[in-house]
């Protein structure tokens, strides 16, 4: 029995998911792949948590020492009051997607939002210096709007069919950025952006995620008209309403697969502190895509 044998022996180490529910994710796919290719003697498991049992299964995870878990809805501001440390991005987001186990307890860290950066990046979609129109004003939108400002965004217009919400949450960002860089909208009042200039818009909101694939958040041509790129968080289907309408008026359209590939990558690159080669993310990237047939 050896150490860097592959194969689950006595030196195993275990990582997880919890979440409710838990049951159709592709987590566990990035993961051990990840420990395959590698040659990391680590597995990932799904771990349904019911309601009400958070606290519970991070104590128990910790004393099983699990050496790291992945957070997902509905918990992932919930397992906040449960670490022993909170990372500075995770704590401004509010939302915490992976713990990694460290000296006395669990530090928690938000790879959700470094995992777009680096799929914006990789896609070539630029942020320092770009305006952006964010739809939706959920917990994914309130993320991506302080990922926009830490990395210099000129401007952000949270646009949202609830715009107290939009206002409230750009009030908050507004405060963590210490800039006025967050303008909260009502959804259809788009016509009212500065017209010298084109848009990114992040598509926030989970309208038009399966199996709802044909509605849209916005419908008017005239909003994708404003765009130079759509990028939607989604990824199913591969490609949404909202990346048609975007790709229809001539702009660039992204979907969410790269930002879950990159969020599982950073967050195994935390818990094994190696570095995953570009090339096998690459890999991993197109068996997502078998997965989900796309
Ligand atoms: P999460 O926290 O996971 O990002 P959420 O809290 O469910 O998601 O937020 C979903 C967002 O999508 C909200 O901004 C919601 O708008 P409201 O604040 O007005 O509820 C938006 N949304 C959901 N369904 C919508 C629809 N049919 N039309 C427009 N916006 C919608």
């Amino acid at each position: 029995m050896k150490k860097d044998d592959c194969r689950i022996n006595g030196y195993t180490r275990t990582c997880g998911l919890i979440g409710n529910p838990v049951e159709h994710t592709l987590s566990p796919l990035i993961h051990n792949t990840l420990a395959g290719q590698m040659k990391e003697n680590l597995v990932y498991v799904p771990l349904h948590v019911q309601a009400g049992n958070v606290k519970e299964a991070v104590e128990g995870a910790w004393a099983l020492n699990l050496l790291g878990i992945n957070v997902t809805v509905p918990y992932k501001s919930e397992v906040i009051p449960y670490l022993k440390e909170i990372d500075p991005l995770a704590a401004g987001i509010g939302a915490v997607n992976t713990l990694v186990r460290s000296g006395s307890g669990f530090k928690g860290y938000n790879t959700d939002m470094p995992g777009l950066l680096r799929a914006m990046t990789y896609d070539g979609v630029r942020i320092a210096g770009e305006n952006f129109i964010i739809l939706g004003a959920g917990g994914a939108a309130r993320a991506v709007a302080v990922l926009l400002a830490s990395q210099k965004a000129a401007q952000i217009y949270l646009l949202n069919r609830t715009p107290e919400k939009a206002q409230a949450v750009a009030e908050e960002v507004n405060k963590i950025t210490g800039r006025r860089i967050v303008e909260g909208m009502m959804l259809t009042e788009y016509d009212r952006l500065p017209g010298r200039t084109k848009y990114t818009a992040i598509q926030a909101s989970s309208v038009g995620m399966f199996p709802d694939v044909d509605t849209v958040i916005l419908e008017d041509p005239a909003f994708y008209r404003m765009l130079h790129t759509g990028y939607d968080l989604i990824f199913n289907p591969g490609i949404t309403k909202f990346m048609r309408l975007t790709m229809e008026q001539g702009g660039n359209a992204f979907n969410g697969v790269r930002m879950l590939l990159y969020q599982g990558v950073i967050a195994y690159e935390l818990w094994t502190g190696t570095e995953v080669p570009e090339a096998l993310s690459l890999k991993i990237y197109e068996e997502l895509k078998e997965a989900m047939g796309i």
